[in-house]
């Protein structure tokens, strides 16, 4: 079967280059100004004035939930609350003890770290990050047997803002030095309208509000596929419709670039078709279904199944993925016979 592009469509979840650079205009530097997780934004903005209330470095933050959904946005947030420095890293990207302890060596008193993919950091790099998150220290171990020598390193009291996919990929040890644990959630519809509508006013874009909650709807619940969807809507409405984003305009471009009414693009639709077509509508084992689609395993289950699953169209079984009647039903595909939302042939 042709490899599928699960990183370049346009409703990828995952960044792609000018989505993530600082310079992105279409982020929010206040609180105020974040739309949506109010559950999270309400709590922070407590943590946040009580730690400068006592003028202290804020407890250590764990943010987790799927790709897209705005974790560094908020991270940066945190630190311009704070008004302090923002340094962001990343678990693959500190590839020894020693780039860690740079870093760290390198924070000013009050700093925001920002760890993302946290749960991709190795042992011995975590072994650095806990007495650095629980004790503010490092110690190094310099030379080996008699010319051995151990430094204990004070480091100034920081902010270590941790985000990952799931939660569950953190060892217990280091999960447990997260004194605050934030979960995001996909975002309504209504709260993505909101975002687009704000994006457009921030890149001089004309939209209707029908317009705004036409590409919302079709968002799969994640600000980053909101905002890009934005500027290709954008391109067909400057050429078809004087530049005003309407809701007939968001709707022809979205056919056109192939996004159905729920957000799935053709590769979102194959796959479900190739679970029903190659293995009778499941269960298909999670591997057997990466190496039949070409794609990673991991990339399947963080970016692809959370919203598939939110929607109702796929359900996680101990034996595999099964696909359900709703999505047999959105695709227009035939099926024998279904129970409790699972195909049974026999
Ligand atoms: N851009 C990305 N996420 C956002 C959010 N939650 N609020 C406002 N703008 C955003």
């Amino acid at each position: 079967m042709e490899e599928l592009d699960f990183e370049n469509r346009i409703v990828s979840p995952t960044e792609i280059m000018g989505d993530n650079d600082s310079e992105n205009p279409l982020r929010p530097r206040r609180l105020d100004d974040y739309i949506g997780q109010e559950k999270a934004k309400e709590n922070l903005a407590i943590y946040i004035e009580a730690a400068k209330q006592r003028n202290e470095s804020l407890d250590h933050v764990l943010l987790y939930g799927p790709p897209g959904l705005g974790k560094t946005t908020l991270s940066g947030i945190i630190a311009n609350e704070l008004g302090v420095s923002f340094r962001i890293t990343s678990g693959p990207a500190i590839e020894k003890p020693g780039d860690l302890a740079a870093i760290l060596t390198n924070l000013n008193e009050g700093d925001v770290l920002f760890i993302d993919e946290i749960h991709r950091i190795s042992r011995a790099v975590e072994e650095i990050l806990y007495p650095a998150m629980e004790d503010y220290a490092i110690d190094i171990v310099t030379g080996k047997g008699q010319m051995a020598a151990s430094y204990h390193l004070p480091l100034p009291h920081f902010t270590l803002v941790g985000a990952t996919t799931r939660a569950g990929q953190l060892t217990a040890p280091l999960r447990d030095r997260f004194g605050v644990t934030l979960r995001l959630e996909l975002y309504s519809p209504e709260e993505l309208a909101k975002i687009v509508t704000r994006s457009a006013s921030i890149l001089g874009i004309s939209i209707e509000p029908d317009g705004a909650l036409e590409i919302a709807s079709r968002s799969r619940g994640t600000p980053r596929i909101a905002n890009r969807m934005l500027k290709r809507v954008r391109d067909f409405a400057q050429v078809m419709s004087d530049g005003v984003i309407t809701l007939d305009t968001a709707r022809t471009a979205l056919e056109r670039l192939e996004i159905d009414e729920l957000g799935l693009d053709s590769n979102d639709r194959r796959m479900l078709t190739a679970i029903v077509r190659f293995y009778r509508g499941g269960p298909v084992g999670l591997e057997t279904l990466a190496a039949a689609i070409g794609e990673e395993a991991v990339t399947i289950e963080d970016v692809i199944e959370p919203y598939l699953m939110q929607i109702g169209f796929l359900n996680r079984t101990p034996r595999g993925r099964c696909i359900t009647r709703a999505a047999c039903l959105h695709l227009g595909i035939d099926l024998p016979d279904v129970q409790d939302g699972q195909i049974i042939f026999e």
